[in-house]
């Protein structure tokens, strides 16, 4: 009962014991980088600007009357165009904001508290035209892909790590979002994380929608294994872990 107990009180607003609490932001500590770090030699891949993406745009209701949880899909790739849209409806940057001349936050197509987005989206892609199967991982600010590697037995493994979620192992592509917690903490300290979950709903609330318009269907998935997750994104599981997944295929 006391881990329940717990558990109910993270989901309650602790702002009123931020009265007593100085944030990192409040101590002048530099800000933690809006995007993770990447290596120039890595293979980049550009995607297609939103401006060029030839998907029907005005069916928003219908998009929304349509939302389900698919967890059968079709053997059919996605292709490259498809694949920019979700990911820019997802996470997209659609402006960097400056203060002091530096980058002090970006403007999405999802809302995030104190706009901080404190996600990394990686994919397991499976069956998208022109792409090797493997890990990636979505400069967001560039809108671009990097590839990380290859994953012997990949099915197998997301399978595994999602608990035996065989869908997982069909799908096209799997987006998993990881939160880099200081993004958060910088700002607001202990009351960083539920708003950080908060955020992640918007994300896989946006891919939903952006499916439906391109005849794809999505599951969010919350029952995974954080280990083996964690373990395929290659990240520390501390400052950096996996929080949500959603595989992604045509139905
Ligand atoms: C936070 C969250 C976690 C979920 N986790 C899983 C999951 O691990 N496996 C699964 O099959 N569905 C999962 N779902 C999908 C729900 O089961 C689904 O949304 C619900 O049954 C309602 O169906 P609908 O989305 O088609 O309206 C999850 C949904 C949410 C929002």
């Amino acid at each position: 009962m006391d881990k329940i107990n717990n558990n109910r009180n993270f989901m309650k607003s602790n702002y009123k014991e931020m009265e007593n609490i100085v944030s990192d932001q409040m101590k002048n500590l530099p800000q933690p980088p809006l995007e993770k770090e990447f290596d120039d030699n890595c293979e980049i891949i550009n995607l297609i600007p939103i401006e060029e993406i030839k998907i029907e745009k005005d069916n928003l209701i219908q998009n929304i009357q349509n939302r389900k949880s698919h967890r059968q899909y079709k053997d059919i790739p996605l292709t490259l165009e498809e694949l920019s849209f979700l990911l820019w409806a997802s996470q997209g940057v659609k402006s960097v904001y400056e203060r002091n001349n530096k980058s002090y936050a970006t403007l999405r197509t999802v809302p995030s508290a104190g706009s901080r987005h404190p996600f990394e989206t990686y994919l397991l892609i499976n069956n998208v035209t022109g792409l090797e199967k493997g890990l990636y991982r979505y400069l967001a600010i560039e809108h671009k892909l990097i590839f990380i590697r290859k994953l012997e037995n990949q099915s197998e493994r997301i399978i595994e790590a999602t608990l035996g979620q065989k869908f997982t192992g069909m799908a096209a592509v799997v987006f998993i979002w990881s939160c880099v917690t200081y993004r958060g903490e910088w700002r607001y300290n202990i009351a960083a994380h539920k708003a950080m979950l908060l955020d992640a709903g918007h994300i896989c609330q946006n891919l939903y929608l952006a499916c439906e318009g391109i005849k794809a269907g999505t599951c969010a998935i919350a029952a995974y294994d954080q280990e083996k997750v964690d373990k395929i994104i290659n990240v520390d599981g501390e400052n950096e872990f996996s929080v949500y997944l959603s595989p992604v295929g045509k139905y």
